[in-house]
């Protein structure tokens, strides 16, 4: 088991071409945007046969990044699999993220019982929902004068957009090179669109979307990819533009955005939840972890943990976790008066789970409700979300 040497990408892209039925005319792309050393690999004898990676990222929690390792590739060649490769891989890969200061991490998951075993658990959802076109065109029209296409030399002020507004959604990925690399990609032509809310050499918002045929005599479907506003204004024209599509789109898609917002705008409650994939979240570094997110300024408190962790001895300890002035500290000792399992703390610490949740799925145990209020109002947040598939 190793890093794969640049040479080796070929042999690793098959892993993952044949794991996931990968589109060959995404290969070249994919050979070009992958770092190897972001790959851990076995072998059998001289054959590459299993894949994962690790892409170094942030997470948004508490308005701070915390440093994340995003993990994706996770392929066992098939007349391999079912012999422990992939948990060794991940095991290892998870020691390699505590020693590169990735105190988090987090993944699609393909099998929520496979990466659970390994201390993943459900971060938040990665919903697809559906809103009606025509109530999209009814909204107010917002301020078309600002929309236009994205031009080439717009793709600084995107991300600088991106930058603005992330923070405050909590679970979205700080974006590294390797994710706008991603994100470029998937701006695949021919019916891939991007616009822009140009509030004067300053984009406030941006909407990307995929006009998909539908085989019907006339008409389309169309795919909301993600749609980032800092202010009402570029929502609403935002919106108000994917709704000018309704004389030959009936029902839109959208993926992953939140649309709590959006919600409160429609006259109606017309948005479907028509599948509720969830993210899963590992905590690799749990002093870290804490060390690195943001917490609500007006909570404070002090609660004794007992982390349970059977993967990474260095947080199976008894803890106390300080909150005050918008940080937090956890620091070994303490009575372990709430026990907690590593799976329990990472629904906890993105905001998904209360510890009331946590207790009645027996992640969490021993706290009275004091405790659980505390430790409520110390991971409160809007409900994370997560732009990003990877
Ligand atoms: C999922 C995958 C990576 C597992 O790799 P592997 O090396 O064969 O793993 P093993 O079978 O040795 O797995 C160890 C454990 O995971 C469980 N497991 C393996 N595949 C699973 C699946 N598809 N669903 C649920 N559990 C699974 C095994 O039962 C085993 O648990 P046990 O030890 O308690 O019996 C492999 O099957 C694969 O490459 N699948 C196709 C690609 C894919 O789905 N990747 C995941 C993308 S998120």
């Amino acid at each position: 088991m190793r890093v794969p040497r640049p040479e080796e990408a070929e042999a690793a892209y098959a892993i993952c071409h044949e794991a996931f039925t990968n589109r060959p005319e995404r290969r070249e792309a994919w050979l070009a945007t992958k770092r190897m050393d972001d790959f851990l690999c076995a072998w059998a004898g001289d054959e590459l046969v299993a894949t994962t990676e690790t892409i170094p990222a942030g997470q948004h929690f508490g308005g701070r990044s915390v440093p994340m390792g995003a993990v994706a590739s996770v392929a066992v060649r098939p007349d391999h699999r079912g012999r422990g490769l992939a948990p060794r891989l991940l095991g290892t890969a998870i020691e390699h993220m505590y020693e590169r200061g990735l105190v988090l991490s987090t993944l699609h998951p393909a099998t929520t019982r496979f990466y659970r075993s390994f201390g993943w658990e459900i971060g938040g959802q990665f919903g697809v929902r559906r809103v009606p076109a025509s109530a999209l065109a009814a909204l107010p029209r917002g301020e078309p004068e600002c929309l236009r296409p994205a031009a080439d030399g717009d793709r600084e002020l995107v991300r600088e957009c991106y930058a603005r507004a992330a923070p405050a959604i909590e679970g979205s990925i700080d974006r590294s090179e390797a994710f706008w690399a991603a994100w470029e990609r998937d701006l695949d032509p021919p019916h891939r669109y991007l616009y822009v809310y140009d509030a004067g050499g300053r984009v406030d918002g941006y909407v990307t979307y995929e006009q998909l045929e539908t085989g019907r005599q006339w008409g389309f479907a169309l795919t909301v990819h993600e749609l980032v506003a800092v202010d009402a204004e570029a929502m609403l024209t935002l919106w108000r533009h994917v709704g000018s599509h309704a004389t030959m789109v009936d029902d839109v898609t959208v993926l992953a955005a939140p649309l709590d917002a959006l919600a409160l705008l429609l006259p109606e409650q017309v948005v479907q939840l028509v599948d509720a994939n969830h993210w899963l979240t590992r905590v690799v570094d749990a002093q870290g972890a804490i060390a690195a997110r943001g917490f609500p300024s007006a909570a404070r408190g002090r609660v004794e943990l007992e982390l349970v962790d059977r993967l990474a001895p260095w947080n199976e300890h008894r803890f106390v976790l300080d909150v005050a002035d918008g940080r937090g500290v956890l620091q070994r000792g303490g009575f372990g008066d709430v026990r907690l399992t590593i799976n329990g703390f990472a629904s906890l610490y993105t905001g998904w789970a209360s510890a009331g949740t946590l207790r009645a799925a027996g992640l969490l145990a021993g706290a009275d409700d004091d405790t659980r209020r505390a430790l409520d109002t110390m991971f409160a947040g809007s409900p994370p979300h997560l732009f990003d598939d990877f």
